[in-house]
């Protein structure tokens, strides 16, 4: 199948891209290079993919790649997903996961593309007032990034029934974990990410911050929902292949139903990379919630996956590797 990918120069986009390269699909990647690494051009097969230097909200340049080729899905990643960004900077937001998400799903509804995947997110929930979060959980977000998550989300559902793509949007949890052939892991600059930080940590011994140590959780840190980014791909490669045989549409969580707090984090990055980790408590971090942690029900039962290589020490064992490769 040929399927337009946006956002292939991304952490997660990257290991989507490859999974469905594999499985024998032909890609074209779309990415204007603004928050990806241009190493991953390098990082990825050639056998299948080709890759196209650009914005998603370029109405001009996506007309001409979709009249070239016929398209038979797209899987959109690219965007915006600082929450903290977002906060200071909402209208950029609005603009590149909203605006441009638009202008896409125009172009593809033009061009007839029948099947859409959308890269959400677990911020599109807020605070949750169950845990685990049901897919059927009210969203509720507490910043401008989860609402233009939600918000096109939203679009994407409007768009279906006035004759655009069938959808599945992938409420992502915390991404984590590399390749585990060490090819290809998470490098963003700035990095936020917890595990990425520690291993960070661990590597040069500089301290890492910990960002509140007074929620009310068991250890008094932040509990996530820690999936790896392999699992995360298989799932989108999955949702592709039911959109090509069937016309569903829904929003799907990605996570694995158990939940580590900060500290339990710490203690495993220690215990994996066998270095000791100096930690500093700082105050909490604005729009963090206490909880997340998915029931991904739906994703069982709809595309019947699970993840696989979703437990602690795979997740820190293959970024440290990567960490390693990457830094070393
Ligand atoms: N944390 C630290 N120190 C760090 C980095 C993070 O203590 O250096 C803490 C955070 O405060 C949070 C937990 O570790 O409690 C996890 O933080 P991450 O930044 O790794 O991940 P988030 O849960 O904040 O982010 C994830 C996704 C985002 C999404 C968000 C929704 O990566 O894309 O969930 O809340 F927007």
């Amino acid at each position: 199948m040929n399927i337009l990918l946006t956002g292939g120069s991304g952490y997660i986009g990257s290991i989507v891209a490859r999974e469905l390269a594999e499985a024998g699909n032909r890609i074209w990647i779309l990415d204007n290079f603004s928050t990806g690494r241009r190493q991953t051009v390098q990082a990825l097969p050639t056998q299948g993919i080709e890759w196209v230097e650009g914005d998603v909200g370029n109405a001009g340049l996506l007309k001409h790649l979709l009249t070239g080729t016929r398209f038979h899905g797209c899987v959109h990643l690219a965007g915006s997903s600082r929450v903290d960004e977002s906060m200071e900077r909402p209208t950029a937001y609005y603009r590149n996961n909203l605006v441009a998400g638009l202008t896409l799903l125009e172009a593809l509804t033009g061009a007839d593309v029948p099947s859409f995947v959308f890269s959400s997110s677990a911020a599109v929930y807020g605070t949750p007032t169950v845990t685990p979060i049901p897919d059927d959980h009210p969203p509720n977000p507490t910043h401008p990034y989860g609402e233009t998550k939600l918000a096109f989300e939203r679009a994407l559902g409007w768009c279906h029934r006035a004759g655009g793509p069938r959808f599945f949007s992938l409420r992502y949890f915390n991404a984590a974990g590399a390749t585990r052939d060490g090819a290809l892991g998470e490098n963003h600059n700035p990095e936020s990410h917890l595990i990425p930080n520690l291993l960070s940590a661990a590597f040069s011994g500089r301290p890492v911050s910990i960002y509140g140590v007074d929620y009310p959780t068991p250890d008094g840190t932040c509990v996530r929902d820690y999936v790896h980014v392999e699992d995360l791909a298989r799932a989108h490669r999955l949702a592709l292949d039911l959109l090509f045989r069937e016309d569903r549409s829904e929003a799907l969580n990605l996570g694995t139903g158990r939940g580590y707090s900060v500290r339990e984090i710490v203690g495993a990055v220690e215990r994996v990379t066998g270095r000791t980790v100096r930690v500093e408590v700082r105050p909490r971090r604005a729009g963090d919630p206490p909880v997340l942690v998915a029931a991904s029900t739906r994703a069982q039962q709809v595309l019947g996956w699970s993840p696989e290589f979703s437990d602690l020490d795979s997740i820190i064992g293959t970024a440290w590797l990567w960490h390693q490769r990457s830094r070393g």
